[in-house]
């Protein structure tokens, strides 16, 4: 017997009218804000992600699916926003279309030891907005991002907000950071003590309590950023409030790939858990321009679709929605009867039907747990009268017809 891997699901047919949902309501709402979909492919370049994501992030120190090819190493994509900067430099969209607004959805892969909303193979729904240094564009991605949720109906939420500034501020942060951090690094837990060394800004987003108390005492606050990126920043607080969106400055906000500067935001809900992060996002100035591109801003997001699910209390009840289910009793009627689902399909009517000859009551049964709408009945009574029944699931009146695909299909389209 085969089992699925740990860490990757199967998404089955009672849970994916969930999925198509926010896939649904994702693609409306990316289009009212001017998002056009792009699909990279799920494999990409290993040494991509490791020049955009940062040789030291977690990601690629522990959680790459490597494959390897002859001398090449390939990698699962562990997130979109690396692919799509690839993207938009190789097919040259900087000469074709300048600014450009990109929206995606799809598995994302990361070795990772699953837990609740943590999964090896996941999915993301993300944004990512390329060739604008504006805050107006953050205030826009941010607000994007709300408005998604609430059109998920998901409330609960929190927007956390920080900016890590231009590299030479992030640079500064560091600094300060290590002199800080120098005579408490016994502290620390056995992760912190390797990011000191290597990766010190993730010493301030770590879970871990200890670290917390160690870091509370440092005193961050905007003081490492520049006179730009202050500017900056203000802008979009004033932008976010303008729009009256909720959020909160988290000066320990600093996510962990290193291609983030200024504006980052991490959008938690409690009932998640440990893994709270619905979905995070930021700008990524330096990242077009490192990967051999132009030297453009851009900035983007992406939300976690099974953390999504995990929180979505109130489901769109699609379930059946609309659904004709036939019942015939008999050999004759079992004819008449294929060839009446067969021309309400080609005319546009969901249809079901139970292929093994049911009872009547085993036959009603499966109407009921498909949702089905109305229930079309077909007997040797029918036959002989000339008609067809039809049972409004709903209200449970019942009424007969002729089986003419027109009349039936007026009575079943109300
Ligand atoms: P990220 O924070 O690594 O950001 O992932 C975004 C979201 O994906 C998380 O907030 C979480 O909801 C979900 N997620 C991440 N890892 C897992 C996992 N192992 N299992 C389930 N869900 C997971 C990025 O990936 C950036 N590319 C976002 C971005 C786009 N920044 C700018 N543009």
């Amino acid at each position: 017997m085969f089992k699925r891997i740990s860490g990757a699901r199967d998404i089955l047919p009672e849970e994916v009218f969930l999925w198509q949902d926010i896939e649904e309501i994702s693609r409306r709402t990316f289009s009212l804000y001017g998002y056009k979909e792009i699909r990279p492919p799920l494999i990409e370049e290993a040494h991509l992600f490791k020049r955009s994501l940062g040789a030291s992030s977690e990601i690629i120190q522990k959680q790459m699916f490597l494959i390897k090819n002859k001398k090449e190493l390939y990698a699962l994509r562990p997130e979109g926003t690396a692919s799509i900067v690839r993207s938009y430099i190789e097919n040259n969209l900087q000469k074709r279309e300048g600014f450009v607004k990109f929206y995606y959805l799809g598995p994302m892969f990361r070795l990772e030891r699953p837990q609740k909303g943590r999964l090896r193979q996941f999915h993301h729904i993300g944004v990512e907005a390329v060739g604008s240094c504006a805050a107006d564009l953050d205030v826009e991605i941010i607000s994007l991002a709300e408005n998604l949720l609430k059109n998920f109906s998901i409330s609960g939420f929190k927007i956390k907000l920080n900016s890590l500034g231009c590299p030479d501020d992030k640079l500064k942060l560091a600094s300060i950071l290590r002199k800080n951090l120098k005579g408490k690094i016994a502290g620390l837990c056995k992760d912190c003590k390797v990011r000191f060394k290597k990766n010190i800004l993730r010493v301030l987003d770590c879970k871990n309590e200890s670290c917390r108390q160690v870091i509370k005492e440092v005193d961050i606050n905007e003081a490492c950023l520049c006179s730009d990126c202050k500017v900056h920043f203000t802008k979009v607080k004033q932008g976010l409030d303008s729009l009256k969106i909720n959020y909160e400055v988290t000066p320990y906000l600093v996510r962990g790939l290193d291609y983030y500067t200024r504006t980052v935001f991490e959008i938690t809900h409690d009932a998640l858990g440990a893994q709270d992060a619905l979905g995070a996002g930021g700008r990524y100035d330096n990242l077009v321009k490192e990967l051999g591109g132009p030297d453009i801003g851009a900035i983007g997001f992406a939300f976690g679709v099974e953390r999504l699910l995990l929180v979505k209390t109130q489901d769109t009840g699609r379930k059946g929605q609309g659904l004709i289910y036939l019942i015939t009793l008999g050999e004759k009627a079992r004819n008449e009867g294929i060839r009446i689902l067969d021309s309400l399909r080609r005319n546009s009517l969901a249809c079901e039907t139970d292929y093994e000859s049911k009872s009547l009551k085993a036959a009603m049964r499966q109407a009921n747990n498909l949702g089905a709408r109305f229930v079309l009945m077909l007997g040797e009574d029918e036959l002989t009268k000339g008609v067809i029944t039809i049972k409004d699931m709903a209200s449970g009146a019942q009424k007969q017809v002729k089986p003419d695909t027109l009349e039936l299909i007026k009575e079943l389209k109300c």
